[in-house]
């Protein structure tokens, strides 16, 4: 029976459903856990293998050596598109939806692979080889899409970077990889607005010498700076190519691609993900989370410069032979309708988007969302940050009618793809609760100080994962030792999320939100430390901490306590200088919404700023601050909490 305070099935969905009922879930549940090897390996044979691994997971958290599907044979790319050339050689592979409202171009699974193959022997010929990484620096464009599985099918390994990322972001990340090429575009466009990516690509790589080969798509008329012998016209080159390529044997554990993301320290990471477990893993969880089927149109609002895109736009989908729509603009643009507006005239049946958004939209009220006809959904998802009970139900009544059921869906960059989520059609929801583990999946949670671990229900800590599954990410791009020391020193032997999570009686978990000092702003990871050290570039400031405190819309936003070598009063033109400073070394989504010039940071005595009490002054928590006799200084709380009351 389900108890009260939970939202049931939605029958459409369940008559749909693989699984029948919570029954048929525990015990594929119990399955995968008691023989995951027998569990992965029968999950392997829905991709097409060129030699059938003879394992599924070894190794472990101890050594952090954990592979799946050696001595497994495939290639990605194979899996995504020439497998299904036979039977869906005419289905649409992808759908545009491009910037501009109400345009829409459908990309058959045919053409996909004709545009892949032909950039595949594209990039060939310009050098790159197995196991290279090529640098894609692209708005949400169809070229995006071919880029990646291009790299796939010979086997070299792509970075892409999200187009809101500064040049100084995207030489970091060039730097790191050591990419010979860069994929681009002359400009983006997103809610109308040019993006000049060829610019920013211009400008990061003016001092690094190893960058050979530029390519440059057309997505607008403009005309841009092209070096001679560097610079290449994308559809000019393109159509030297033939269309059909062959595809490149990879290794199970073979890298596919690198993804960087924010970590609580340093400078981004770089993700290793590899080829057989991550596809396994991508397509397995897309099929069952979304209750995918052959006729569904999938609609999931992510960009493929983040780890959604890559799993849950491109490899999940595009591995299941599904359609699945590019979303090239903004929620907003060109009013809150748009969303619903893609849904409607594309009738999408699942639709996958971020809390963020959702919380932008509902303030539009109710009235814009039901002018259009989104009778075609059967199942709505979240990702990326916990989801508010009331925008849960916003979500759940008035965009899906109370008749989608939903899916909050929990995973990271380093998980490859959902680790916790319901099963629609299956599992009884609660609003901000992502509920129960996906197969194979085992959170554990500890004591925050010890890494004991708490049992039983009605219970709080840090979430942790007990072993590995097909899609985890295998390192830190040429950093092993940084991969151990993030995820598995804390608690040995157990994979360390980050995030805080509470087990109700029912034994729902409920995520609560990073508890190292990793802010989740719009679902955009940032790191603290990084946000402090682009602040540090500005030459008039002399020391920055940087806090989360709660957001309306972004969930999380930026709190910036600077201290200035000379100090002086807050101006408007200062506190824009401060954050083109962040928006120059990182990317616009970085910078602060508050900045908080002072004279003083309450710090131990041994010189140790305290953010506790950074965080309870950013969050307007004035009153229990907690034990301040051990600061060097006592008086500096008094006066940041004066400060904080005037900011606006
Ligand atoms: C947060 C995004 C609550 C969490 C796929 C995690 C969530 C971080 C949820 C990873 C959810 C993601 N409920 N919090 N359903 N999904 N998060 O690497 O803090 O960009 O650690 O991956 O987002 O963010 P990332």
């Amino acid at each position: 029976m389900t108890p009260e305070n939970m939202y049931p099935v939605k029958s459409a969905v369940k008559t749909k459903s693989y699984l029948k009922g919570m029954e048929a879930y525990q015990e594929m549940y119990e399955r995968s856990i008691k023989d995951p090897e027998g569990f992965w390996l029968e999950a392997a044979k829905n991709l097409d293998w060129f030699k059938f691994p003879e394992k599924a997971g070894q190794g472990d958290f101890k050594r952090v050596n954990h592979s799946w599907f050696m001595g497994g044979k495939l290639n990605v790319t194979y899996n995504c598109l020439d497998r299904h050339l036979a039977k869906r050689g005419n289905k649409s592979a992808l759908i545009w939806a491009k910037d501009e409202p109400g345009q829409y171009q459908n990309i058959t699974y045919q053409e996909v692979y004709e545009n892949v193959c032909r950039l595949t022997n594209l990039l060939e010929a310009q050098g790159v080889k197995k196991g290279d990484r090529v640098c894609i620096y692209l708005p949400m464009i169809p070229e995006l899409v071919y880029s990646v599985l291009a790299c796939a099918r010979l086997g070299a390994v792509h970075s892409v970077v999200f187009g809101g990322f500064s040049a100084d972001s995207l030489k970091g990340r060039i730097i790191d990889a050591e990419c010979k090429i860069v994929i681009t575009a002359n400009e983006g466009l997103r809610g109308g607005k040019k993006v000049p990516l060829k610019n920013i690509t211009d400008d990061a790589i003016k001092d690094i010498d190893f960058v050979k080969t530029v390519l440059v798509v057309n997505r607008t008329s403009a005309q841009v700076n092209m070096v001679e012998g560097r610079d290449y016209n994308y559809e000019e080159e393109i159509k030297k190519y033939r269309p059909v390529a062959p595809c490149a044997t990879v290794d199970a554990e073979d890298p596919l691609f690198i993804l960087y993301t924010s970590g609580s320290t340093g400078k981004p990471k770089g993700v290793m993900h590899t080829s057989g477990g991550y596809l396994t893993y991508a397509a397995f969880t897309h099929r069952y989370i979304f209750d995918y089927h052959e006729d569904d149109v999938y609609f999931c609002t992510a960009d493929v410069g983040w780890v959604t895109g890559h799993s849950y736009v491109v490899y999940g989908p595009l591995a299941n032979g599904a359609t699945s729509v590019l979303f090239e603009s903004i929620p907003s643009y060109p009013d809150a309708g748009r969303y619903w507006q893609v849904i409607q005239d594309l009738k999408a049946t699942i639709f996958y988007t971020a809390p963020t958004a959702l919380r932008s939209l509902a303030q539009s009220g109710d009235e814009i969302v039901k002018k259009y006809d989104r009778s075609s959904l059967r199942i709505l998802g979240t990702v990326g940050e916990p989801i508010n009970p009331e925008i849960w139900k916003w979500y759940h009544d008035v965009v899906g009618e109370s008749r989608c059921d939903i899916v909050d869906t929990w995973w990271q960059t380093e998980t490859g793809g959902i680790l916790i989520t319901p099963i629609p059609g299956v599992t009884p929801t609660k609003p901000g609760s992502a509920t129960l583990p996906f197969f194979g999946v085992q959170p554990l949670i500890v004591k925050p100080e010890n890494g004991e671990e708490v049992k039983g229900n009605g219970v709080e800590g840090a979430l942790c994962i007990k072993s590995s599954w097909p899609g985890q990410a295998r390192t830190i791009y040429k950093d092993h030792a940084r991969f151990v020391e993030t995820y598995f020193t804390q608690y040995p032997g157990l994979y360390f999320t980050g995030d805080g999570c509470r087990r109700d009686e029912d034994g729902y978990y409920w995520i609560t939100g990073r508890i190292d000092d990793v802010l989740n702003v719009s679902g955009h990871r940032l790191g603290t430390a990084e946000v402090e050290s682009a602040l540090m570039e500005h030459p008039e400031i002399a020391e920055a901490a940087v806090v989360g405190y709660p957001h309306d819309i972004k969930g999380v936003g930026i709190h910036a306590y600077v201290i200035l070598y000379e100090h002086k009063e807050s101006t408007k033109e200062l506190v824009e200088s401060i954050k083109d400073v962040v928006r120059e070394k990182i990317g616009r989504f970085a910078a602060p919404d508050i900045i908080h010039i002072t004279k003083g940071l309450p710090k131990t005595r041994s010189g140790k700023v305290m953010r506790r009490i950074l965080r309870k002054i950013a969050s307007h928590e004035y009153g229990g601050l907690g034990d301040t006799s051990t600061l060097s200084e006592p008086g500096v709380v008094d006066n940041l909490v004066e400060e904080h009351k005037k900011l606006k």
